[in-house]
């Protein structure tokens, strides 16, 4: 078995944003993350809008997607209506009566996004530990179903399986580091019930994803990293957290020359499939279509 890596002491690298994560409101999550240039939904948009158009080739119907790490429902509010961190940015950074009540708030948003088109046909539940983020998303209908649970120290909710079972795309943008492959082990029996889903994670350089991609090959997946691209997660939020982050990269054996060194995090991206789907077409050939 693989080391489990230390992922709690990895995080003590990067600023912690735990404050923002579970607000009853999105509106300081989106004000420090815009800051910060926070924009790996949007690095990972066109990544998940091609498993998706390639998925639909073999699946019927409307494609479900379980987004972990969901907050606010960002990636499915990208995905759904063909936004932008920018435009989304743009439309929480709207002022707002300082009287408005949470109610008022979440029927405004609810309303904005039930006039948006939605150009793609995806149902999309969110899984996620902020149980203020997952109702918000919610209650404005940008997930479909939503699930607060923490799969690091907890089996999946059995009232969650029917709707887990049905899964056909498992996604991630900035959660993994949060979550370990104790989170999979958690999530596979109950994912894997049907047709097995195929499984998206855009993954910060400085976690290994050895133990995630073993405890997948047990469940019959393989991974593959798409090699050569880095995506930008955010800037920097100090020269302390570059300066460790630098520092735990190159004790990870990895070069941040010309990379991490330019002011940003970055991740990478790693899909897992079930063998045969992976033999099919490999990881170069289904990006280079
Ligand atoms: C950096 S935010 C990313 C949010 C969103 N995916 C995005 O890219 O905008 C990390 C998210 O992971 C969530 N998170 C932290 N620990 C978690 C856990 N054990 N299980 C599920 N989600 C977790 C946080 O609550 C937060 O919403």
């Amino acid at each position: 078995m693989t080391k489990n890596p230390d992922f709690d002491e990895i995080n003590e690298a990067k600023a912690c944003m735990d404050n923002i994560y579970d607000q009853a409101d999105p509106g300081p999550y989106f004000r420090e993350l815009q800051k910060l240039g926070y924009v790996i939904p949007n690095e990972a948009k066109p990544v998940f809008q091609k498993l998706i158009s390639q998925m639909k080739l073999q699946r019927d119907g409307s494609l479900n997607v379980l987004d972990l790490g969901c907050s606010y429902g960002i990636n499915s509010a990208i995905l759904k209506h063909d936004l932008s961190m920018s435009k989304l940015y743009r439309h929480w950074g709207q002022k707002r009566a300082e009287s408005e009540t949470l109610k008022e708030n979440v029927e405004y948003h609810k309303q904005y996004f039930a006039a948006l088109d939605r150009p793609e046909d995806i149902k999309v539940i969110g899984l996620d530990v902020a149980k203020n983020a997952v109702s918000y998303a919610e209650d404005i209908g940008l997930l479909d179903s939503g699930l607060t649970c923490n799969l690091e120290t907890q089996p999946v909710p059995a009232s969650a399986k029917g709707d887990l079972e049905a899964v056909d795309l498992v996604t991630s943008t900035g959660c993994v580091g949060y979550i370990t492959e104790k989170s999979f082990d958690h999530l596979l029996p109950t994912i894997t019930h049907g047709r097995p889903p195929w499984i998206a994670n855009f993954v910060l350089r400085m976690f290994p994803y050895d133990a995630i991609e073993e405890t997948l090959s047990h469940w019959g997946y393989v991974t593959e990293k798409y090699e050569g691209q880095t995506y930008i997660q955010r800037e920097f939020a100090s020269s302390k957290e570059q300066d460790q982050v630098l520092e735990r990269l190159i004790g990870e054996g990895i070069d941040p020359k010309g990379k991490e060194t330019e002011g940003e995090l970055l991740a990478e991206f790693y899909l897992s499939r079930p063998k045969a789907d992976a033999a099919d077409v490999p990881i170069e050939r289904l990006f280079a279509a």
